[in-house]
């Protein structure tokens, strides 16, 4: 609407709203959550302390130490399992906070959760993130579906320990990178190499196991604890290379392969059809008597269908996709499934992590995208975040990488009337970045795991992040809507 009359378009032009480096200076509203994000494995340490069991990546950087970049192990990390309430501290004042939960460390979560209620931080809780015991995954992990019941009974359980304490819930965290990374290309533990069958197995099951915890939630802790449940998926944004429309169709066939695999059976019910069809395509071509892509049936599709109270959506960076012709047939694989190649563009400015890129004009596309695709969900980005290699004493450009990313993130809420309700740093402190080990850092704050204490040190980002959370505006003053 606001694009109908040509004066009040080119006004917004000349401002703000299409401009994605401008930086926003509406205040974000009262009721948005700023918050922090850690992860157990990456931050806890005490792998094998106070009974705590075997996890496939203690069990993967212990007998695979060559697969880590720096043969790095999550055995101390931060060692937050015994320091937390010097990270609540650091918290304090920033913002709010996102973690997940494990078995064996129910007193470690019970006081964890009362110190941060106690400093008036709203924990937001990851059921799931990434650290299977060993021996589920020796009993098949989620290629099986044995683990859908058995997730079901730990999502139960965490509600009872902790649901009246918390009221925004996460089943999964990046399920494109349990299963693609994890039983795909081998890129995450448990490092199973079955590209093209394992990754699709293994989402089929998540999926199931999310719907199983969101019916728990819902038919029997909704109506006393009052919280609300979700799942977190990842996806950069796809920028077609060109304004072809077979370039167009590319980056939206990627964008289906990567977010509507997991979006689409949750939002809008069942598998997304292009990678029905494509998949369905290239099996038969392949030899296979049916497609590799499962198969589920109504009442699945119906149980699954809805199953989000919100999205917690995790994004750092963009891709451009180029139409090119069909990969040929030979080896499965879930990219030639997707017959849509990601590249970047060198001259975006980049981070430690070759991935993340300074695209924040990405984030606003994907809101709309989301929107429009999805049904118009209210959204919490649960991370966004820059990595450095060490050097941090300047990072102005991490400072740079919030600012633009929460403009853009403002500019969506502002002219797109997209419902975004809060946002979520990654990550409070530096910590075990899983293959890259301890060569990417993401903190707000740098810890020094050389020493024994692993001392923490704010980083000069962490000023700007929280001035940004105390006043919620990006620049020196803000104006209202
Ligand atoms: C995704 C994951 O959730 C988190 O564990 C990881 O460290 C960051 N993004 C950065 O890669």
């Amino acid at each position: 609407m606001k694009f109908v009359l040509v004066f009040v378009g080119c006004f917004l032009a000349t401002s703000y709203g299409d401009d994605p480096y401008i930086i926003n200076d509406k205040y974000f509203p009262d009721s948005f959550l700023f918050g922090t994000a850690t992860a157990s494995y990456q931050v806890e340490g005490a792998w094998n302390e106070d009974g705590k069991g075997e996890n496939i990546w203690d069990r993967l950087t212990h007998t695979r130490p060559e697969l880590i970049a720096d043969r790095g192990n999550g055995d101390i990390a931060c060692d937050s399992y015994h320091k937390y309430k010097e990270d609540i501290a650091l918290l304090k004042g920033l913002g709010r906070f996102a973690n997940q939960v494990n078995d064996a460390g129910v007193a470690y979560y019970k006081n964890l959760i009362k110190e941060l209620k106690d400093n008036g931080i709203e924990p937001m809780v990851t059921i799931f993130h990434w650290d299977t015991p060993q021996p589920i995954h020796e009993a098949g992990g989620f290629t099986s579906e044995f683990v859908v019941d058995y997730f079901g009974d730990y999502a139960r359980l965490v509600y009872r320990l902790f649901g009246d304490d918390v009221k925004y819930w996460l089943t999964f965290n990046e399920p494109k990178q349990i299963c693609h990374e994890g039983y795909g290309d081998a890129q995450k533990a448990p490092a199973i190499v079955s590209p093209g069958i394992g990754e699709y197995l293994c989402t089929h099951n998540v999926l199931k196991a999310h719907a199983r915890a969101y019916h728990i939630y819902d038919e029997e802790f909704r109506a006393t604890q009052k919280g609300q449940v979700s799942i977190v998926i990842d996806t950069p944004w796809y920028e077609p290379n060109s304004f072809s429309i077979a370039d167009a169709e590319a980056a939206e066939r990627k964008r289906q392969f990567v977010f509507g695999w997991y979006a689409n059976p949750i939002f809008n019910g069942d598998y997304p059809e292009i990678m029905k069809a494509r998949i369905a395509m290239r099996s038969e071509l392949e030899g296979f008597s049916s497609s590799r892509l499962p198969k589920f049936t109504k009442d699945e599709i119906a149980y699954i269908k809805g199953t989000y109270d919100y999205l917690g959506l995790n994004s750092y960076s963009s891709y451009l996709v180029a139409a090119v012709p069909e990969p040929t047939i030979g080896n499965p694989s879930w990219e030639d499934d997707t017959g849509a190649p990601e590249f970047q563009d060198p001259s975006w400015e980049g981070a430690a992590s070759h991935w993340v890129k300074l695209t924040p004009w990405g984030m606003r596309k994907l809101l709309r995208w989301i929107k429009a695709t999805y049904n118009d969900p209210a959204i919490i980005i649960t991370e966004n975040g820059y990595s450095d290699n060490g050097t941090y004493g300047d990072d102005s450009i991490r400072q740079r990488y919030y600012q633009t990313f929460l403009s853009n993130i403002r500019d969506a809420m502002e002219f797109d009337k997209v419902n975004v309700f809060g946002y979520t740093v990654w990550s409070l402190l530096d910590n075990m970045e899983w293959m890259m080990g301890y060569t990417e850092k993401f903190g707000l704050h740098h810890v020094d795991f050389n020493s024994p204490n692993r001392t923490r040190t704010e980083k000069p980002s962490a000023q700007y992040y929280r001035k940004v959370v105390n006043t919620h505006c990006l620049v020196d003053s803000c104006v209202n809507e």
